[in-house]
């Protein structure tokens, strides 16, 4: 039986929605289909008008335990706070300590994409700390890695996120960065070999 993929991200400003966009477009082109899920905002109004952080997009329905249960495998698309989860993404996480408890995400495979505003600012970092949650939970980790990527990977003529963790792009400090035509590309580069991959496994 085919895999059934959630993409799974939060997004205040959009970069990891783009990125998101192009994990869905590389699971396709490899034959796959994957359905697109938002984590529910936590912060009030009073601190997102603050931050000028635009509506969630509502063309996008939002995650919940029940539905992230019945999924066999995800792609997490985390926007860095300080290297590591969004409070956003925490608190969705901890929402599964019953799924946690019962071992219902246990074998379930996932993959992950980040953006950070800048270049050191936590690309591969975000990715390690956000392990944590997921081996809790017994899930198994597919890197981005170097397969199909070395090129992209190795080159250094141009500014690009992403690493052998997940695909990346760089915000900016004001948020004005758009994802390059790289990032996308390693973005769907990492859709479409996480799919080759988890479309291997018997998921019976
Ligand atoms: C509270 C807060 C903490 C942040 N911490 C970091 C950080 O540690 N490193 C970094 O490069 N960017 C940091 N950023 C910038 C965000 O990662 C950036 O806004 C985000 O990646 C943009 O993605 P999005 O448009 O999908 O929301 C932070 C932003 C906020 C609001």
């Amino acid at each position: 039986m085919a895999p059934k993929i959630a993409i799974v991200y939060y997004s205040m400003y959009g970069h990891i929605a783009k990125l998101a966009q192009a994990e869905l477009k590389g699971i396709e082109q490899a034959g796959g289909k994957a359905d697109l899920f938002q984590i529910q905002e936590t912060l009030p109004q009073e601190v997102l008008s603050k931050m000028y952080a635009p509506p969630q997009d509502k063309s996008v329905p939002f995650i919940t335990p029940d539905i992230f249960k019945t999924y066999d495998a995800f792609l997490f698309g985390i926007p860095t706070r300080y290297g590591n989860f969004s409070a956003q993404w925490k608190t969705f996480i901890d929402h599964l300590g019953q799924l946690w408890q019962s071992g219902a995400l246990y074998g379930k495979y996932f993959g992950m994409f980040v953006s950070t505003a800048t270049a050191g600012g936590g690309q591969e970092s975000t990715c390690m700390n956000a392990l944590s949650s997921w081996v809790h939970q017994g899930m198994i980790y597919v890197p981005l890695g170097y397969a199909t990527t070395f090129a992209l990977l190795g080159g250094l003529e141009e500014v690009r996120g992403g690493s052998p963790w997940g695909a990346g792009t760089f915000a900016g400090g004001d948020g004005s960065r758009q994802p390059s035509s790289q990032e996308l590309e390693l973005a769907q580069a990492q859709g479409k070999g996480f799919y080759e991959h988890v479309s291997k496994v018997n998921f019976a």
